[in-house]
């Protein structure tokens, strides 16, 4: 066993007794073991290091009290952590949540500069939204669609976060404020020939479809990332974004809308949802939750910015496949099975 699974402040959960021909023995509620010292060490230095094991010194500080070298004493609680009998008695060092969060997001917006806004999607929208065909900005929003559609698939693996009862609650608001935005988007179709029942028989883009799953995966292995994730796609909106006929954009997508002067009946509903999401304050929920997260240890912070890559690299291939498949005009909308 290797020394770094060892317990930084060793705590024996068993108690110390001498046998009837003065043997060591732990006691635990359902057990009695006979221990030995390995060789080189006395019976007594064997005991007074299994008695000085509450919790409150570290592998170094037990060899100083007890004279037994640190590897040794590794080696003695080596095979007493595999049987469960030590627990470490060091607190764990943690940082604030809130913190972690600010620290990731500053990784996170670097991230979102250099990948997503510098990607042929949004480096076109954002600059010259004409130059993109009518079907990108349909796709975005067919694309937007089968994300909300399936959000559910992630938003409530989350649901039941053992963590603390107040993220819970929150998280509980937040899925019943996301309930059915698919069905305030699938509006825009109309306008397309395209209703809910045409959207249940066809198939997202494979990149549309490995942020779903990747959420999906985090939201169930490591619910505290997918939870800063949520800021993200959330987006920051801006309820005072400038749009066409002194209309509110909310975001870039629909500001580009107005621009290019897209059919209302497509925009209206997106924005509606923009609405929405903006009304409840979305852009601010990981904000939100982390301050109710108390600490975070510096391990977990670093998987996290390794982490954020990853993210960010599926979430820039997200719209940078809408502009890839949509962007030729032969293609059609909807990808069914006999496409
Ligand atoms: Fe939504
Ligand atoms: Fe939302």
């Amino acid at each position: 066993m290797s020394e770094s699974i060892l317990p930084v402040k060793p705590r024996l959960c068993a108690r110390v007794e001498s046998g009837a021909a003065g043997q060591v023995e732990l006691h635990t509620p359902t057990d009695v073991l006979d221990v030995e010292p390995p060789e080189g060490v006395g019976t007594e230095a064997f005991r007074g290091l299994l008695e000085r094991l509450d919790g409150a010194a570290t592998l170094p500080e037990l060899a100083a009290d007890t004279g037994i070298e640190t590897d040794t004493v590794a080696r003695i609680l080596a095979p007493a952590v595999a049987w469960g009998l030590i627990e470490d008695g060091a607190e764990p060092e943690a940082g604030s949540g809130p913190a972690a969060l600010s620290r990731l997001e500053d990784v996170l917006n670097r991230l979102l500069e250099d990948l997503v806004f510098a990607g042929p999607f949004w480096r076109t929208l954002l600059t010259e939204p004409e130059a993109l065909p009518p079907n990108v900005y349909y796709g975005f929003g067919l694309e937007n669609w089968f994300f909300l559609f399936r959000e559910n698939e992630f938003d409530s693996a989350v649901l039941a976060l053992p963590e603390s009862a107040e993220v819970r609650g929150m998280l509980n608001d937040f899925y019943h404020e996301e309930h059915r935005h698919d069905d305030v988007v699938v509006r825009a179709f109309a306008y397309l020939g395209i209703g809910r029942e045409d959207l249940l028989r066809a198939r997202p883009l494979p990149t549309t479809t490995a942020l779903i799953k990747m959420l999906s995966w985090w939201a169930r292995t490591d619910p505290l990332f997918f939870l800063a994730t949520i800021g993200v796609l959330e987006g920051r909106l801006d309820p005072d974004g400038d749009g066409s006929d002194g209309k509110v954009a909310y975001d870039s997508f629909i500001a580009a809308c107005d621009k290019v002067g897209l059919a209302a009946e497509f925009v209206e509903p997106l924005r509606a949802h923009a609405r929405l999401n903006a009304g409840h304050d979305h852009g601010a929920v990981s904000r939100e939750l982390f301050a109710c997260v108390p600490g975070v240890d510096a391990d977990t912070e670093s998987r996290w910015h390794a982490k954020a890559h990853l993210f960010m690299e599926t979430y820039a291939a997200f719209f940078n496949g809408i502009a890839s498949y949509y962007r030729d005009p032969a293609r059609p909308l909807l990808r069914t099975s006999e496409l």
